[in-house]
């Protein structure tokens, strides 16, 4: 038995919705045509909310321990009825954001798997946003007495949104080729089960009730994108693949510090744990987020030396990356460069702590220095140039970071935290 039950939102917003996906995801239509021979004994895809249950009916963090979850906005105050909504909104903005990135790229896809894969992903991505218009579309209490009605002044927010005005930055950024799709897969839906996973404690039950079934679909993606990443990675090894090793780096090297900066600030997140909205605060989340890509990036590199060293078993490859990146030196031939790696948390950053946003970290978290002093705004910005690649440093998302480098390091502090 399905370990939730499924509702629709008012037609208005429903028709809303599919108005969206006929402009913005088109190819929805193929998915469904194709999804028995693809993905045969899964439910086929459905524009629904999904209803889970509660972990428990009683708040589990924050001020609030204990008194039974909200079951209507209304109820909640001031700053916590506007974070609540903040969340929901940025949470539907990142699934519509996503979509439009991934299609981008769709069609370049090196294979039918990864094409119908991706296209399943921007299905649930959509039912996500779905779940997010659910959750204020059937609380009537988001409009308050005297008050403009929040959800519909959101939703329709949301349905206006499109690349360049999404919530966070990582929705923003233009996909360029197919690595795109597959690193964001793998490194910015990671960061949505990290997010999905401390929101199951939510203090509004609707929002509660939506996280498990999402963080399910959650899973297909992540796993998606790991297998594309080692398949890319072990083509690049073989040299019969799109993309070399350096590109693959170079896309990681783009993703891995949006994804770090979706947590919010490192000494921040407290009020959300206070209002019960989440279990863990920024920086815990951010470095057990971090760790678990160094995880990730480390399969794909026992892949790789088990390419390059024939009949080498996986522990024993595992020793062999771990030993390289220990040491620094090759080993059985395989040199430093020849693996992955995830960038240092302090790298290429634009928000969070001043002492880390727009300051030149290198990929390995030193600080850059030259004559004693942080290297200066042009030298750090040659150096991001050599580690990203060369289509992202000649967009517009680079030229935005340089100018806001350039102008935090006149103002001597970093001018974008939070
Ligand atoms: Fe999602
Ligand atoms: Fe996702």
């Amino acid at each position: 038995m399905a370990a939730y039950s499924t509702e629709k939102i008012a037609p208005k917003y429903h028709e809303a919705i599919v108005a969206w996906q006929k402009k913005n995801f088109p190819e929805l239509a193929f998915l469904e045509a194709n999804w028995s021979k693809h993905f045969g004994s899964q439910t086929p895809f459905q524009l629904t909310a999904k209803i889970g249950k509660l972990q428990t009916d009683t708040i589990q963090y924050g001020r609030f321990i204990g008194k039974p979850k909200f079951e209507s906005a209304g109820v909640m105050t001031g700053n916590m009825f506007y974070s609540a909504r903040d969340i929901i909104r940025a949470q539907a903005s990142t699934e519509l954001g996503s979509i439009e990135q991934h299609r981008l790229t769709l069609e370049s896809a090196p294979t039918d798997e990864m094409k119908l894969s991706v296209l399943r992903i921007m299905a649930e991505e959509l039912r996500h946003a779905y779940q997010m218009f659910w959750v204020l579309d059937h609380d009537a209490s988001w409009k308050k007495p005297g008050h403009p009605d929040i959800a519909a002044e959101t939703m329709d927010e949301l349905l206006a949104m499109h690349l360049g005005t999404h919530v966070l930055d990582a929705f923003n950024i233009p996909f360029h080729n197919f690595l795109d799709n597959v690193v964001f897969a793998t490194f910015i839906d990671l960061v949505g089960k990290y997010q999905l996973e401390m929101q199951k404690v939510f203090s509004y039950a609707p929002m509660a009730r939506s996280m498990g079934p999402m963080l399910s679909e959650e899973g297909f993606h992540i796993g998606s994108g790991r297998s594309f990443l080692r398949e890319l990675a072990v083509g690049a090894v073989k040299q019969s693949g799109d993309f070399s090793l350096s590109d693959i780096q170079k896309t990681i090297n783009v993703w891995i510090p949006r994804g770090a900066e979706m947590f919010g600030n490192e000494r921040g997140g407290e009020t959300a744990v206070a209002f019960g909205f989440k279990d863990r605060n920024n920086g815990t989340a951010q470095s057990e987020y971090l760790s678990e890509c160094r995880d990730i990036v480390e399969m794909t590199n026992v892949a790789i030396v088990q390419t390059m060293l024939a009949d080498i078993t996986a522990p024993d490859a595992r020793v062999v990356v771990r030993t390289i990146q220990d040491t620094g030196d090759a080993q059985r031939g395989i040199r430093p460069e020849d693996l992955l790696l995830v960038p240092h948390g302090s790298f290429f950053r634009k928000r969070g702590l001043d002492e880390v946003a727009f300051q030149p970290y290198d990929v390995n978290g030193n600080l850059l220095t030259e004559d004693g002093k942080p290297l200066a705004a042009a030298s750090y910005l040659d150096y991001l140039r050599k580690n990203l690649p060369e289509y992202y440093v000649n967009g517009s998302e680079f030229a935005k970071y340089e100018a806001a480098l350039v102008a935090s390091s006149v103002e001597g502090k970093s001018a974008h935290s939070w």
